[in-house]
């Protein structure tokens, strides 16, 4: 945990943005694999552990904001849970680390809410994601499952997303850490692969490493010769010569905040020059991208810029062909670049997605009124404040089975060669990822140099043979 003080001034500032009523946050169960009492690895809710630190699960927690006082609601361990699990430090030692001074059994959180209810005091809570909160909520609440997410505080949600967005100077040093080390395992990665090597067994020094650093991976492990695939969790393929391995792969710190990194590099010791061309051309789309972020400036002209200088790259080497403004402006260039450039991150690695979209990447002002493909997967677009930490990730993913649908509808045949393109069809995907911290100025990588350009990354690939 933070010192007590981080937690009693994030929840005195948060008191302050809204004015009455009951703010409710729930913690995260355990969550069963094939039994209850074999359980995924516990992760807690994470505005519960902004506003609380304290991470195990069954915990409930209500900030009156009429009467000014915060209750946490939880179990002590009994004899059994001791015998199974160990002493650990007590739920009254824990909450008073997070300067927290009432803790009451968790079955009084229902009386409580059951008394606000009857008061008729507004209680506010935040969408739901887990089965077991959105049960316990349409409970409490007396409401069906599914108008929880509309009936949601938006006042509520509006407040800690804000707050949550500005990273203070103990949050960022925690999201440095978490960068750097994913920057350590992506070059222990570079250095040890080999033809013959299955994706597991590099996803797996993955997973050892994150796990040896004390922390977690931030998020399953994308480890594919397949790169094209955008969130391939499959680890089945053998490496072979010639091909390229993407890794995307971060680590969460102990306390919980998220690294998000992308490299890709050649299974042998160099690119081949299709495979230079192309990565030079989503190196290019980063580096443009990474330079423009500052405060004031909006992502999706970020994004907008980022797919520009890519349709461009592209249009270079023969596969697209036309006005890049208008290509863009129509989508075409989706047929390459599927996704967003980037996305806000912290204690998530998708920061808040939980609490919707379109309060954390957009505004009343910017709304993400697009169906496009591509641009509606582009989940930050608003104005950038100083304290925002997001990530910077282009890439060029060559789909076979995009390239026929869209080829048989001639979509978008002015501005793409589907003759030249056909030529890329077994070329795989590219992405380049980084994260940022947007500053009074401009920005600061977070982390460490990673070996980006093809010189470097050839450089370690032949010191690994
Ligand atoms: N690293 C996975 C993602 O950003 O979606
Ligand atoms: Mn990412």
């Amino acid at each position: 945990m933070f010192e007590k003080k981080v937690y009693l001034q994030r929840r005195a500032a948060l008191k302050s943005k809204i004015n009455s009523g009951i703010l409710l946050f729930l913690g995260n169960e355990e969550s069963p694999m094939n039994y209850k009492d074999n359980a995924y690895h516990f992760r807690q809710d994470s505005t519960f552990l902004y506003y609380f630190g304290i991470s195990e699960p069954s915990l409930g927690a209500i900030v009156d904001l009429d009467e000014d006082q915060v209750i946490l609601f939880g179990d002590e361990m009994g004899i059994d849970d001791i015998v199974w699990m160990g002493r650990q430090k007590t739920l009254e030692e824990k909450s008073l680390d997070a300067g927290l001074t009432r803790v009451l059994p968790l079955a009084q959180l229902d009386t409580y809410l059951k008394q606000y209810q009857d008061k008729k005091r507004q209680v506010h809570f935040l969408p739901p994601y887990r089965s077991e909160n959105k049960i316990k909520l349409a409970n409490w609440l007396n409401l069906p499952i599914h108008l929880l997410k509309e009936k949601a505080s938006l006042s509520f949600i509006k407040a800690v997303v804000a707050q949550r967005s500005i990273k203070a100077v103990e949050e960022i040093e925690e999201l440095d850490r978490a960068a750097a080390i994913s920057a350590d395992i992506h070059l222990m990665v570079m250095q040890q692969a080999k033809p013959g090597m299955y994706e597991r067994e590099l996803a797996a020094k993955i997973q050892g490493a994150a796990l040896a650093s004390g922390g977690n991976l931030a998020y399953p492990v994308i480890l594919t010769v397949r790169g094209e695939i955008l969130h391939n969790h499959y680890h089945g393929n053998q490496l072979q010569n010639g091909q390229l391995v993407l890794n995307d792969s971060g680590v969460e710190t102990t306390l919980g905040y998220a690294g998000d990194l992308t490299r890709t590099f050649p299974v042998g010791k160099k690119f081949s020059a299709e495979q230079k061309d192309v990565y030079d051309i989503v190196l290019n789309a980063y580096t443009h991208a990474k330079n423009l972020l500052a405060p004031g400036v909006r992502y999706l002209d970020v994004h907008l810029a980022s797919c520009k200088m890519l349709a461009q790259g592209l249009k270079d080497i023969g596969l697209m062909k036309g006005n890049i403004d208008d290509a863009v402006q129509a989508g075409a260039h989706a047929m390459f670049f599927q996704c967003g450039t980037g996305h806000m991150m912290g204690l998530d690695v998708h920061d808040m997605e939980d609490l919707g979209e379109q309060y954390v990447g957009y505004t009343d002002e910017l709304t993400k009124n697009t169906t496009q493909f591509g641009l509606k997967s582009l989940r930050l677009g608003k104005a950038l404040e100083a304290g925002y930490v997001l990530t910077v990730e282009p890439g060029v993913y060559i789909i076979p089975e995009l390239i026929d649908r869209w080829k048989a509808a001639n979509q978008f045949a002015e501005y793409i060669n589907y003759d030249k393109l056909e030529q890329f069809r077994n070329f795989s995907g590219i992405r380049v990822e980084d994260d940022f911290l947007v500053t009074e100025n401009g920005n600061r990588m977070l982390g460490k140099h990673l070996a980006l350009t093809t010189d470097e990354i050839e450089s370690i690939r032949s010191d690994a043979y």
